[in-house]
């Protein structure tokens, strides 16, 4: 599109609803002209509450929000150069597709011809071309959303906003959107602000991912950093399936290297990561302990391996292209992740390896990371 993409940028921006309820404690982020960011986070975490005060629908009762670097607190949704997409579509069902999607153009009094080539570009972009003079209730679900999706598109604004727009289709056409707002996105190169719970919509479409927890920013990072290095065990714990799996432990020393010692396992020891790529470390020793699936494996009981601990078949679950193990040792419950193959017997010994490079410290108490950050 011809216009150009703007900044939007939240300082301290916080929501309290009337009766106390405080939705979002104060947000810091900036998201650069052209980018897409992911705001995603378990229901009720505040990502909507926060989309909506970008988009002016709900007042901020503190912070400043500044799109294209003017501060827009107490600017109108509809100067605020933004369109918006909802998970409802909101479409007006007594429209066609071709009306829909140039309403808003209409509003603005533009020509005919204009409004006329801005639909059918759109149209064509969207795969809706053949659907332009159809009704809203003659479409799917999918069509539906693509049109809510024309309608922001004619509107060229300088910063789109999307709250769960794919929700309400079925997991099939979710993932074929996806991809189509991934495209548009390079496409269009615009701005956009995106919010899901999904945390495949996350790591897939966002540029950068904005992980929030009971109305509070836990980590912004890029996909594969959030990933890699999470920033405190709720991130650890939300993103990944099966997630990351965390255990309540100590740090000991055996004279040459310091080992990790879940609470509920006493014989159980892991190397930790070497302390120098540790921040600090709890006065208390008392840290979580997070391995992924990935990095930990097994190997036969009867192995020679002196690192490696002795844990029982749970249950072996075959995926096709992987098996997930669910392991107990010494209580602890532990999932691992490995290649297809023969699958262990329920209440069979397995060794269980874990890759000290990818081992996790977060502080006990604050659930903090204390690896440094670089
Ligand atoms: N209009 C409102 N009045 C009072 N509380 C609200 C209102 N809207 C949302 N909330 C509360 O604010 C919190 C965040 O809600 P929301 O932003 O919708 O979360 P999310 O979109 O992440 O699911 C929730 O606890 C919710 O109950
Ligand atoms: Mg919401």
């Amino acid at each position: 599109m011809k216009k150009t993409a703007a900044t939007v940028q939240l300082e301290a921006v916080r929501k309290e609803y009337d009766g106390g309820v405080v939705a979002v404690h104060g947000v810091d982020l900036t998201v650069q002209a052209g980018e897409l960011v992911v705001l995603v986070g378990p229901s009720g975490c505040g990502k909507s509450t926060t989309l909506r005060m970008v988009a002016g629908l709900e007042t901020i009762t503190s912070g400043r929000l500044s799109i294209g670097g003017r501060v827009v607190n107490d600017v109108p949704p509809s100067e605020r150069d933004i369109a918006m997409v909802f998970q409802s579509y909101a479409l007006y069902p007594h429209m066609t597709v071709r009306e829909n999607m140039g309403f808003a153009l209409r509003l603005r009094k533009r020509p005919a011809r204009e409004i006329e080539t801005q639909v059918n570009e759109a149209a064509e972009t969207l795969g809706l071309t053949q659907y332009l003079d159809r009704q809203p209730r003659q479409l799917s679900g999918g069509q539906r959303q693509r049109v809510a999706i024309g309608r922001a598109i004619v509107r060229e604004p300088s910063v789109f906003l999307f709250d769960e727009p794919l929700s309400n289709l079925d997991a099939a056409l979710r993932g074929e959107m996806r991809r189509e707002l991934a495209e548009l996105h390079s496409r269009l190169g615009a701005t956009m602000l995106y919010v899901t719970h999904d945390q495949i919509e996350a790591m897939t479409l966002g540029d950068r991912i904005v992980v929030m927890h009971q109305g509070r920013v836990r980590q912004v990072d890029t996909p594969e950093l959030v990933y890699q290095r999470p920033a405190d065990t709720f991130v650890a714990g939300f993103l990944g399936s099966p997630p990351m799996n965390l255990m309540p432990g100590v740090l000991v020393g055996d004279g040459e290297r310091t080992l990790v010692r879940p609470d509920a396992a006493p014989s159980l020891a892991i190397a930790a990561p070497s302390l120098n790529v540790l921040e600090r470390l709890p006065q208390s020793g008392a840290v979580v302990l997070g391995v992924r699936p990935e990095h930990l494996r097994t190997s036969a009981s009867d192995g020679t391996s002196a690192d490696g601990f002795d844990a029982i078949v749970e249950l072996a679950e075959a995926l096709g292209h992987e098996q997930l193990l669910h392991l107990r040792v010494e209580g602890v419950p532990l999932t691992v992740r490995g290649a297809p193959g023969v699958r262990p017997a329920v209440g069979s010994h397995v060794k269980v390896h874990a890759d000290p490079a990818h081992v996790h410290l977060f502080d006990a108490a604050s659930g903090v990371s204390l690896r440094r950050a670089d």
